[in-house]
């Protein structure tokens, strides 16, 4: 429930809407294109620049906010996850956002809920090597909103690199009549992409965490000046990344296609170069696109 305090600061023309058949009913009613932004709220400026291009291209626009259970594993943080919903709110009706969906979770996986949408290969490597259920999680929960809420368009960034490849591969299995559009991901002036978990750093580990970016602009540059092995490349990153006490872990060090994310040994058509690293207890993911037109 939206506590009555909160209520009071949303302006006439938002609206926070909690239940399937209410949103539902303002889907159907709201006039077309609608633009949907899915996040799971401690909203950033990552968050925003996605608001804020599909409120610039849409007539309507709803943004969704739920910390979705099922794309959390056992061991990760689902119950610390950070949550500041009146400041979210404040953020979405400044943005001149149309409608915000903030189901409970009970309200999306009632009792005896059980239809999973399970995306095959893609879905099990790097991210999903770490995280066995998080793209079920996450493939379920988006193709349930996209079904809700029917949009024309939707928002993700490119910070979850392969988050997007999965999507895509929905929206085009399951001919969910969806556009996706990809934002590229905004970082603080050290370079560390902007994420709702940053919040876990302190605030000296998070001017250090721009070593990531670092690490992964040097691999680009590597393949700019013309190395196409992605041997190379990566041990490019990996040097960067170990130059700092930083990082505890190094979870990989990837250059992969863009269609079945297969690891490549040679770059020859468009690629991601990806990292998933660990500092201390906090695990961060970032990537770069080695594209030939960008
Ligand atoms: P969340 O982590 O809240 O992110 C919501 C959207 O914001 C995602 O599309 C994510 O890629 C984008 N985003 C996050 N940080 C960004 C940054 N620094 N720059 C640009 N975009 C950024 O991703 C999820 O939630 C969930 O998996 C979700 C898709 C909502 C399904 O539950």
């Amino acid at each position: 429930m939206i506590p009555v305090l909160i209520a009071e600061v949303i302006s006439e023309n938002m609206e926070v809407i909690e239940t399937i058949p209410q949103m539902v009913d303002w889907t159907r009613q709201t006039p077309r294109s609608l633009g949907l932004v899915p996040t799971m709220g401690a909203l950033h400026q990552g968050h925003l620049s996605l608001v804020e291009k599909a409120r610039s291209e849409n007539v309507s626009l709803a943004v969704t906010i739920f910390v979705n259970p099922t794309q959390f594993s056992e061991s990760e943080d689902l119950s610390s996850y950070p949550r500041d919903i009146e400041a979210d709110l404040e953020i979405l009706k400044n943005a001149q956002v149309d409608a915000v969906f903030v189901p409970e979770v009970t309200e999306m996986y009632p009792g005896g809920y059980d239809t999973w949408v399970d995306v095959g290969d893609i879905a099990g490597k790097l991210e999903g090597e770490w995280r066995a259920e998080h793209f079920r999680g996450v493939a379920t929960i988006v193709t349930k909103l996209f079904g809700i809420i029917r949009p024309d368009f939707a928002y993700f960034g490119q910070k979850d690199g392969q988050q997007t490849v999965v999507l895509n591969q929905i929206v085009r299995d399951l001919h969910l009549g969806v556009d996706l559009v990809i934002c590229p991901t905004i970082r603080d002036e050290n370079g560390l992409a902007l994420s709702s978990r940053n919040k876990y750093l302190t605030l000296a580990q998070q001017s250090d965490a721009g070593v990531i970016y670092r690490s992964l602009v040097a691999g680009k540059t590597k393949w700019e000046k013309g190395e196409k092995r992605a041997v190379v490349i990566r041990d490019t990153v990996e040097r960067v990344l170990m130059e700092s006490d930083l990082i505890t872990e190094i979870d990989y060090i990837s250059v992969a296609d863009l269609d079945g994310l297969n690891e490549v040994r040679l770059i020859g058509g468009d690629a991601m170069l990806s990292v998933a690293v660990r500092i201390g207890s906090v695990r961060l993911i970032d990537n770069v696109i080695l594209s030939l037109s960008t």
